[in-house]
């Protein structure tokens, strides 16, 4: 555990730390650019240039390790000169491209260059050498080799994360290149990365790029719905529009990365939703105001009840649910509604493709968390199994998917039962075939927590107010409990979680607060 000092503060940090490491720990930030935490050390962009007492020359902040009694200093004039320096030969042959570049706004030479740069460029246009612009190198990838400061980070990526190994370098000198090999294109499932780790705009996600300008946009902490992994993520919107999914860093979970696919989960959000409450009428969906909705539902569960018993009445929750949307929807069936036929929908869509990386099988965020607030897959099988012996007359039915079975499968079996009422975001089958539709508000929209396949519970924030007129599933399941003749006095997913974590034994000790942003394993068979 080496004492050192820099820029005249002394910290002491655990042996192995690098000189860029240390220094980010105690808020001092060096430039860098091929420096990732996350993948090998590279050391040849030169940008983190610092001074060592005792050492003749300047020494790369991220590839020199602490040792006892160094002395480190990063604002002097020497250092200034030679990063700017850096910076220069770095630009000069940099296209003039920042207002038509989609990296304006997160681009790191435009970041640096207003710190350490500010020079007048001592080389002609018409001297530097052009490289090839917009290239499809398949995946989420658009290149632009003109702009590739060659730190190659893309590379490392590719080499040390996927092991794919698209890119590389090509030619010498200033004609030196980043590029896939001929014949080739990017192939894994990974490569959105590629655009979030590039420093410079020479990378840039195909989805993504021109369809708004990084500055208007708005960010909130996450967690990824695409599979029972959870990657940390950070969701991207303006106004009631989501644009796009990044990942955030959880050393537990996924690092610093997320896959194709669920950066695509985005688009879920913000097509084909369920945007006004419905009630069937003489077999026709009406829109109708979210008391009749309410009173309708609560009515006709309570009249199924009464007439027929409590078993005639099932709750099938879904594993898109937040853990707080499961604890009120098992107290609402076993509490208020008093009936033991709660199950959960196993699968959601998806191929059920797996790797030995982040992505899991289970398409779902929070089948871990159903499971333990005990929601069943057994239990989904006998609700089945009663809907098809004509012996469910109301049902309450969370998210569009009855796990394998086909729409035609679905149709027929909803339509065996007399009373159904779907909770949920998009317009599916379910929802078609539903008596009452009560939409309900995307991840994105709402705030709770997942837990992931590891039994890791954590947090996602609500970015915006819900579309239309849908409502978070908090309000609407106090609502009809409400209209049921329960007393809840819930008032927000935080309340709600503080009584699941009061109840539930896998939960027990936990709060928001002891969650923070990364995250806490549950205990199993607590
Ligand atoms: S394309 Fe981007 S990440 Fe790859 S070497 Fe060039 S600047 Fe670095
Ligand atoms: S691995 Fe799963 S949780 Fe992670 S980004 Fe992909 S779909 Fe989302
Ligand atoms: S970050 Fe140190 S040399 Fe590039």
């Amino acid at each position: 555990m080496p004492n050192f000092t820099i820029n005249g503060i002394t910290a002491t940090v655990p042996d192995g730390t690098t000189i860029l490491a240390a220094a980010h720990t105690i808020g001092i930030e060096i430039p860098h650019y091929c420096y990732h935490p996350k993948l090998s050390i590279a050391g040849n962009c030169r940008m983190c240039l610092v001074e060592v007492e005792k050492f003749p020359k300047l020494q790369i902040a991220c590839n020199t390790v602490v040792t006892e009694g160094m002395v480190v200093h990063t604002e002097t004039e020497k250092v200034r000169k030679a990063v700017t320096g850096v910076l220069e030969l770095m630009l000069i042959h940099h296209p003039v491209d920042c207002p038509i570049c989609d990296q304006a706004g997160e681009c790191g030479l435009q970041s640096y260059y207003m710190k350490f740069g500010l020079h007048k460029s001592r080389y002609d246009l018409e001297d530097k050498v052009h490289k090839k612009k917009v290239q499809d190198i398949g995946g989420q990838i658009v290149l632009d080799a003109e702009r590739c400061i060659l730190c190659s980070r893309c590379v490392r990526f590719l080499q040390e994360i996927t092991r794919t190994g698209e890119l590389e370098f090509f030619q010498r000198s200033d004609h030196s290149e980043i590029s896939i090999f001929p014949g080739r294109k990017l192939s894994n499932n990974y490569t959105g990365n590629l655009a979030d780790i590039c420093p410079v705009g020479a990378l840039t996600n195909k989805d993504f790029r021109f369809k708004c300008r990084v500055w208007y946009l708005s960010s909130v902490e996450s967690i990824c719905p695409g599979c029972s992994n959870g990657c940390n993520m950070v969701a991207d919107f303006k106004g009631d529009i989501l644009y796009r999914l990044k990942p955030r860093r959880n050393d537990a979970v996924n690092d610093t990365w997320m896959c194709d696919s669920g950066r695509m989960e985005y688009k879920k959000a913000n097509q084909s939703r369920l945007l006004v409450p419905v009630l069937r009428e003489g077999g026709k969906p009406v829109a109708a105001a979210w008391e009749a909705v309410l009173s309708a539902t609560a009515l006709r569960l309570r009249e199924a009840a009464e007439a027929h018993g409590p078993g005639s009445v099932a709750v099938i929750a879904s594993p898109q649910s937040s853990n707080e949307e499961l604890f009120l929807a098992k107290k609402l069936a076993a509490e208020v509604l008093k009936t033991e036929n709660v199950g959960f929908t196993p699968r959601a869509p998806g191929d059920g493709f797996s790797d030995d990386f982040l992505i899991k099988a289970d398409k779902n965020p929070n089948a871990k968390g159903a499971q333990l607030m005990g929601f069943t897959e057994e239990g989904f099988g006998r609700i089945v199994k009663a809907i098809s012996d004509g012996k469910v007359r109301a049902l309450l039915l969370f998210g569009n998917v009855l796990s394998d079975l086909s729409d035609a499968e679905v149709e027929s079996l909803l339509s065996k039962v007399p009373f159904v009422a779907h909770i949920g975001t998009g317009d599916g089958t379910v929802s078609r075939a539903a008596h009452a539709v009560l939409p309900s508000a995307s991840f994105a929209e709402r705030g709770g927590t997942f837990t992931n396949i590891a039994g890791r519970v954590q947090r996602f924030h609500k970015g915006f107010a819900p579309r239309g007129k849908a409502r978070n599933d908090i309000e609407i399941l106090v609502g009809l409990a409400k209209r049921l003749g329960a007393d809840w006095k819930f008032d927000g997913e935080e309340s709600v979680f503080k009584a699941l974590s009061e109840a539930s034994a896998p939960f027990s000790g936990m709060s928001y607060e002891s969650l923070g942003s990364g995250g806490q394993a549950v205990a199993e068979g607590r």
